[in-house]
């Protein structure tokens, strides 16, 4: 079993490049099916979710080859419209790939996602909104069985309840090709959704509106391949940034955008670190002060909100502030899985509902702690960097799907952080 040791107390110093965005290569690999002609995409994170991904592909038919950060995909020998339960099982955001097979394929059959560690994950929006395009879907012992009866899906007017980013992504992937307009109203704005625009548009899909809340598509009968390089992840930028922050250290991150991060800048400040970065610079650098200040209250939000992705990692540095800082969880029903994690290693946290107060402490100590989920894993390692003796984190394989090589990236700002096999 894989762990993490990590000896805490040591500040972070250097400079480490950011890696291409989990969930903007995630869609973007999906959509790849779409494209008549090999896609290349760059900048690709290597991360267990990428390859379950491309194991998709492969299950599908495309020819995948990895190289560096570069993925590559042609779809030409794309033979089947499944997903069998087990890769399912292993990505339940692999849902993204509904529209995407559906429209190529004119068909399509995969297991519902289930629930996961965030709590219930339900498909309700994706299945609506693809049902408006025309798709038919039968829901049968957890399973969904999908077809367009031989014709090309339509376009439509669809309004989303709540601006969920797999169900804009699914819509996107379904009305690229549909016959006529799509216009997606309360379409979710992330960074993550505009790219894979970005790609769609490269490959000559005609969608506007991108980042905005409405969406319009005009559908085109066929797509090109193109070359995408993949945005930067903001949420590895924020986990970083907490590291240093939570160490009382100097950081420079490159290869990232700090725009895409503006509604969580000000909590960093108002913890009394300084950042600096010039106009249309990749650079971000971050001195934090030797004891950070609280951070009044943190509420999570679709973008531009502050990212509930980057609640976790914000409120491990909070942990060692001097004063109380208050999360309101507003987007998943579960997200605070981390709390008990993080009072091992002598945190003080109380959770009521969507609300989590912590009081911060001067010092925490080295513990076992194991990952609950993803960015709760990225909390438990920056609290373990700001914790006296040693910590051993279990459970890796949470934080494998969605970082690339953090510990590689940590040690190299000076973290005593070690795998062990
Ligand atoms: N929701 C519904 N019905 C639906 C879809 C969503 O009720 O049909 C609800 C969800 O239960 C949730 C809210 O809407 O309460 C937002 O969900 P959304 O669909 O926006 O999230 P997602 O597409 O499932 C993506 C990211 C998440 C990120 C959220 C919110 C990917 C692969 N995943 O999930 O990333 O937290 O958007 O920004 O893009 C992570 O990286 O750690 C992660 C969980």
């Amino acid at each position: 079993m894989s762990r993490l040791i990590v000896e805490g107390l040591h500040k972070l110093d250097g400079e480490t490049a950011i890696h291409g965005a989990k969930n903007s290569v995630l869609p973007v690999l999906a959509a790849t099916l779409l494209a008549e002609g090999e896609s290349e995409i760059t900048n690709c994170p290597r991360l267990s979710d990428v390859r379950a991904t491309a194991s998709i592909l492969r299950h599908l038919g495309c020819e995948v080859s990895t190289e560096g950060d570069v993925v590559t995909v042609n779809p030409a020998g794309l033979c089947r419209s499944d997903i069998p339960d087990h890769l399912m099982r292993e990505m339940r955001s692999s849902i993204v790939f509904l529209g995407a097979i559906a429209a190529r394929t004119g068909e399509a059959q995969l297991s519902f996602p289930g629930g996961c560690e965030l709590g219930p994950r339900p498909i309700n929006l994706h299945l609506s909104a693809l049902r408006r395009l025309g798709l038919e879907i039968e829901e049968e012992r957890g399973r969904l069985n999908c077809r367009t009866g031989g014709r090309r899906l339509r376009g439509a007017a669809v309004t989303l309840e709540q601006p969920s980013v797999g169900a804009t992504e699914n819509l996107l992937l379904a009305s690229v090709t549909a016959e006529g307009t799509t216009s997606i109203i309360n379409a979710a704005r992330e960074p993550e959704v505009v790219d894979l625009c970005r790609y769609l548009n490269a490959c000559g899909a005609q969608i506007t509106g991108a980042g905005e809340s409405t969406i319009t598509v005009e559908g085109v009968e066929r797509l090109n391949s193109c070359r995408h390089r993949v945005l930067p992840d903001r949420i590895e930028t924020v986990t970083y940034l907490a590291a240093a922050a939570a160490t009382g250290g100097r950081v420079t991150l490159t290869h990232t955008d700090p725009t895409l991060i503006s509604s969580v800048l000000p909590a960093f400040e108002e913890a009394g670190c300084r950042l600096d970065w010039a106009e249309n610079s990749r650079r971000l650098t971050l001195t934090a002060p030797d004891r950070l200040k609280r951070i009044t209250s943190v509420l999570t939000m679709p973008y531009p909100g502050f990212p509930t992705d980057a609640q976790a990692p914000v409120m491990a540095m909070t942990c060692v502030a001097e004063g109380t800082s208050v999360f309101i969880e507003t987007i998943f029903d579960s997200r605070y899985r981390h709390v008990d994690e993080l009072a091992r290693l002598g945190a003080h946290i109380k959770v009521e509902g969507r609300v989590a107060v912590v009081e911060g402490v001067p010092e925490l100590s080295g513990a076992q702690v194991e990952c609950t989920d993803l960015r709760g894993g990225a909390a438990l390692v920056i609290a373990a960097l700001a914790a006296d003796g040693e910590t051993e984190i279990t459970a890796l394989r949470h934080l494998d799907r969605g970082y690339d090589r953090l510990e590689e990236g940590l040690a190299r700002l000076g973290a005593r952080i070690r795998r062990m096999d």
